[in-house]
C-alpha cells in the first residue's frame, strides 16, 4: 500500500522523508516541474510510478529561466488542481519550495553546459539553459533521487540535463519519456493555454512538418532542402518568427551524419502569443 500524497516545503523535511525511504531500501524517483499539469507531465509521473519504488514531482517556477521579456509572471500556476491530479496518479511526495528554499540569500553559483548549451533553444533564449541546469542541479541535490525523468518534447534540454548529470557524476540516471500529444499532433505544453481558436487550428502544423521532414530524410531526402522548405511551410501558416527548423544528430544535436544514424528533426516557431517547440525521431536506416 502506498503512503497518500505528502505536500514539503522545505529541504531537511524533505532530506529527512527522503532518508527514511532509503533507509528502507526504497528507490526514488523524481519529475521535476514548473506545475501546471497536464498528461505530458503525468506520463512522466506514471513512468516514475511505475519504475520506482517512490515519488517525488517537484513544482517550482524557476525564474532563472525565464529572460526578462518572457512570461514569468503570467505563467499558469494552479498548485491545488497539479495536487489532486498527483494524489490521484499515486505519487507520494510533492516538493513546492518557496523561491528562497533553492536559491538562498546570495546564492552565486550557475551551472553551465556550454556546447550543447548554446544552440538552438540556447541561442533564441539566451541563459535559458544556464537556468535549467542550474536549478536541476539543485533540485537533484536537494532530493537525491536515483532517477529523474525529463519529456522528450524538451528533446534538447533532456539531452543537456544528461550531460550535466554524468559531467558532475550526479549519480542519477537521467530518464527520457517520449512526448505526449492531442489526437491531432500537437504536443502538449503548459503554454498552448496562450492559444487563440485559431491558432489551434494551424498549431498542429509544426508537428506534421517535421514529421514530413523525418520521414523524407529516412527515405532519402537532403536535410538542408527540407530544412528551408519546413521554415517556409511554416511561415506561409502564419508562424513568425520561425526560429528554426531543422535536422540535427539525435546525440550532440551537430549535424545529422546521415542515414545509418540516429536523427532528429527539431523546430521552434512563435504563433500569437505562444512559442512552440517540438521534435521528432529520424530512425537509422
Ligand atoms: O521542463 C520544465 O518544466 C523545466 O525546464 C524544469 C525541467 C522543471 C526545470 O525548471
Amino acid at each position: 500500500v502506498s503512503d497518500p500524497l505528502e505536500t514539503v516545503r522545505g529541504v531537511q523535511e524533505l532530506r529527512a522523508r527522503v532518508a527514511e525511504w532509503r533507509a528502507g531500501g526504497l528507490s526514488v524517483g523524481l519529475v521535476p516541474t514548473m506545475g501546471a499539469l497536464h498528461a505530458g507531465h503525468m506520463a512522466l509521473v506514471h513512468a516514475s510510478i511505475t519504475a520506482m519504488d517512490r515519488t517525488i514531482v517537484s513544482l517550482f517556477v524557476n525564474p532563472k529561466q525565464f529572460a526578462p521579456s518572457e512570461d514569468l509572471d503570467s505563467y499558469p500556476r494552479d498548485e491545488d488542481t497539479d495536487k489532486s491530479m498527483l494524489k490521484t496518479a499515486g505519487a507520494q511526495l510533492l516538493y513546492a519550495p518557496e523561491a528562497g528554499e533553492v536559491y538562498g540569500e546570495g546564492f552565486s553559483t550557475a551551472v553551465t553546459v556550454s556546447g550543447l548549451g548554446d544552440i538552438l533553444e540556447g541561442e533564441f533564449r539566451p541563459g535559458f539553459f544556464n537556468g535549467v541546469a542550474t536549478v536541476v542541479a539543485k533540485l537533484l541535490s536537494q532530493c537525491r533521487p536515483d532517477r529523474a525523468f525529463f519529456g522528450e518534447k524538451d528533446y534538447q534540454q533532456l539531452l543537456v540535463v544528461r550531460r550535466m548529470a554524468r559531467d558532475l557524476d550526479l549519480g542519477v540516471d537521467i530518464t527520457g519519456v517520449e512526448t505526449v500529444r492531442e489526437a491531432d499532433g500537437l504536443a502538449l505544453s503548459s503554454r498552448n493555454a496562450y492559444l487563440t481558436a485559431a491558432e489551434r487550428e494551424t498549431a498542429p502544423l509544426l508537428h506534421q512538418t517535421i514529421q514530413g521532414v523525418a520521414e523524407r530524410i529516412e527515405a532519402g531526402a537532403d536535410p538542408a532542402g527540407e530544412e528551408s522548405a519546413a521554415m517556409d511551410t511554416l511561415i506561409e501558416a502564419g508562424f513568425g518568427p520561425v526560429d528554426y527548423a531543422c535536422v540535427r544528430d539525435a546525440t550532440t544535436l551537430g549535424f545529422y551524419l546521415g542515414s545509418g544514424t540516429a536523427g532528429r528533426v527539431l523546430a521552434a516557431a512563435r504563433l500569437g502569443r505562444a512559442r512552440l517547440i517540438d521534435n521528432v525521431a529520424i530512425a537509422p536506416a
